[in-house]
């Protein structure tokens, strides 16, 4: 078991305005991280950030479309001048499109690889020299139990997060030695938009209704109902807190646990 650091850490939480992103920065934030937060949509980042600062945490937000040339490298420059270089990068802003095999275009995947990919990647591209350097580190990718079995009807996603889940496993195993540490989380259905956005789309095909369609997706869990994102979050917030080791930590199960 590494050490966590000692001094508040800084850490980017990407996807943070919404969701299980945000209780990620509201959890972290109660345990005293420094706090960069990123999406796309400037507005509710300045409202998740106002709160918390309300409750005294130490946060910055810089809004960005991951997927743009250029903006991870962004993201970092905005961490290093504000804070410093960052201790932990959680990787949790996501897409889930959702589509039976006949719709699901090039340009769906390529958004999902994109973002569940090629964003994590270069995260640690960026950063793994400087974390090789200081001999301490934690990259963290908020993947899915999508990474570990397969979904109908999300082809694109479900591709995207087992890649996901692979990167992880590479990045521990060529990182974990030099005091880096790798987690993959993998929630199965969290109740947070992009599944109330799919519930919807089914509802209105005309075949059930979102509550329904929702209990549906809930029911596909192992754990029997949906998770919430403060489950999520508070997984998360254990990982960072006592860094176990330990890779692909699977939450869809009783106990949570990680796998081999
Ligand atoms: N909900 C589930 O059932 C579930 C289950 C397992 C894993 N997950 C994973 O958990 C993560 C969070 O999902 P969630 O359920 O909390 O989704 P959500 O409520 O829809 O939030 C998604 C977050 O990602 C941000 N985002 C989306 N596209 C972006 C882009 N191009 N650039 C920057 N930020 C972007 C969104 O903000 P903006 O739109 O403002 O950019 C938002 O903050 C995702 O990686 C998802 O795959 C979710």
């Amino acid at each position: 078991m590494a050490e966590a650091p000692t001094a508040a850490p800084i850490t980017i939480v990407t996807g943070s305005n919404r969701g299980i992103g945000r209780s990620i920065a509201t959890g972290l934030a109660n345990d005293g991280h420094r706090l960069v937060l990123t999406a796309r949509d400037d507005q509710r980042l300045q409202s998740v950030a106002t709160e918390l600062r309300a409750n005294g945490a130490t946060v910055a937000t810089i809004a960005a479309d991951l997927r743009a040339e250029g903006s991870v490298e962004r993201v970092l420059a905005f961490t290093e001048q504000t804070f410093g270089k960052p201790d932990v990068i959680v990787s949790n802003a996501g897409t889930a499109p959702s589509d039976k095999v006949e719709n699901t275009t090039a340009e769906m995947m390529q958004d999902a690889f994109d973002l569940h990919v090629a964003v994590p990647l270069a995260f640690a591209r960026h950063s793994a020299k400087d974390m090789k350097s200081r001999g301490s580190g934690c990259l963290l990718h908020l993947a899915s139990s999508a990474g570990l079995r397969g979904y109908p009807f999300t082809s694109a996603y479900t591709a995207a997060k087992h890649g996901m889940v692979g990167l992880t496993r590479a990045l521990h195993a060529e990182l974990n030695h030099k005091g880096i540490q790798v987690y993959g989380v993998c929630p199965g259905f969290v109740d947070t938009d992009i599944t109330r956005s799919a519930a919807a789309a089914v509802a209105a095909k005309g075949r059930t209704s979102a509550t329904d369609a929702l209990a549906l997706m809930g029911a596909q869990n192992n754990i029997g109902r949906m998770h919430t994102s403060d489950e999520v979050a508070a997984a998360v917030c254990m990982l960072l807190r006592d860094r176990p080791a330990g890779c692909i930590y699977a939450l869809d199960q009783e106990p949570a646990a990680f796998l081999e």
